[in-house]
């Protein structure tokens, strides 16, 4: 396994650079783009430059980092292409059809600025340009064909889009443990364990090195959910530029709801771990890996 370049920065200031790194590939596929209408254009810069933490995208980044060494020009595709399926999904999730959120990033949601046809188009449009993206400028087409099918696989059908059915579904409803799990798994861990297979993919990660990082993902990114809906009830909108306290109000099943607050950390806890136990095979190149998963638990926002 390649060596990484961890250098010597401390973790928070290599999450704000490589968070700046990928707002910098944002910019500059999103002013490449010509053909887009100036309103679909507007709207589109404003949901994609809001401030993101861009965990997705990092975790493309250092995944391929991890495997090969290197953050290679495939990977920075990859890696904007999957915070666009993020976003998009955030505008629609934000929707009164669905979660009917005012403030998302701390602005006011797509919806709110820009009416909810344009907030639904503008989904439209960067769940395709995600996918544009991928297919021009990556520069195998071996590689671009494996990055399209694991994207199209985690965000479609069978992935997040049942996650976000069945969330909505069991609204207000006596959802068991099985259920929510189901949910968390299908609407959020399967793009975290996404972002990590692209991220080996664009690397060249070998078969078992790929195992290890798709099994890193799928637990940082149902940790990641069960973070969220702790951080729904323990923090506060500013802190999260998004509504706080909303779930309990629209009847949502989540951790804290369905097993207690406590119970809800100490599982956070325990796949924060376990996804760090899969890294076990990098040894100490998977530092910066490891010490997200640890991130992801006391973050506060
Ligand atoms: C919010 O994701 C939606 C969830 C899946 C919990 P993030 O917390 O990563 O949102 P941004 O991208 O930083 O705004
Ligand atoms: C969102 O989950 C999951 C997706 C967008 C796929 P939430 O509805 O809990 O996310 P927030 O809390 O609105 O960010
Ligand atoms: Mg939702
Ligand atoms: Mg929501
Ligand atoms: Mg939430």
């Amino acid at each position: 396994m390649a060596k990484t370049k961890a250098g010597n920065l401390d973790f928070d200031t290599q999450l704000r650079k490589k968070a700046q790194f990928v707002n910098y590939i944002l910019q500059k596929l999103l002013t490449e783009q010509t053909g887009i209408s100036d309103d679909l254009k507007e709207a589109l810069w404003y949901t994609l430059t809001g401030p993101g933490k861009r965990i997705r995208s990092m975790l493309v980044l250092w995944c391929c980092e991890l495997v090969s060494g290197r953050v290679c020009g495939n990977a920075e595709i990859a890696a904007a292409a999957i915070e666009m399926v993020h976003t998009y999904s955030l505008v629609h999730d934000d929707l009164p059809a669905m979660d009917n959120d005012d403030i998302r990033r701390g602005r006011p949601t797509c919806h709110k600025t820009y009416g909810e046809a344009t907030a639904i188009l503008t989904g439209d449009a960067l769940l395709t340009l995600a996918f544009d993206i991928l297919a021009k400028q990556i520069d195998k087409p071996t590689v671009a064909v494996r990055l399209i099918g694991e994207l199209a696989k985690a965000a479609g059908p069978a992935g997040m889009i049942s996650g976000q059915m069945a969330d909505l579904k069991a609204e207000n409803s006596r959802a068991g443990e099985q259920l929510l799990e189901y949910i968390h798994t299908n609407k959020t861990a399967k793009i975290f364990r996404c972002a990590a297979a692209m991220g080996a993919i664009c690397g060249g990660a070998k078969k078992r090195e790929f195992n290890c990082l798709c099994e890193y993902g799928l637990k940082l990114g149902l940790g990641f959910q069960i973070a969220d809906d702790i951080l729904d009830v323990c923090a506060s909108s500013e802190q999260l530029g998004k509504t706080a306290g909303k779930d309990a109000k629209a009847g949502k099943v989540t951790y804290p709801a369905v097993i207690g607050l406590e119970k809800s950390k100490q599982l956070a806890q325990n796949l924060a771990d376990e996804a760090v136990a899969a890294l076990k095979p990098f040894g100490k190149k998977a530092r910066i890996l490891k010490q997200l998963a640890i991130a992801m638990l006391k973050r506060n926002n």
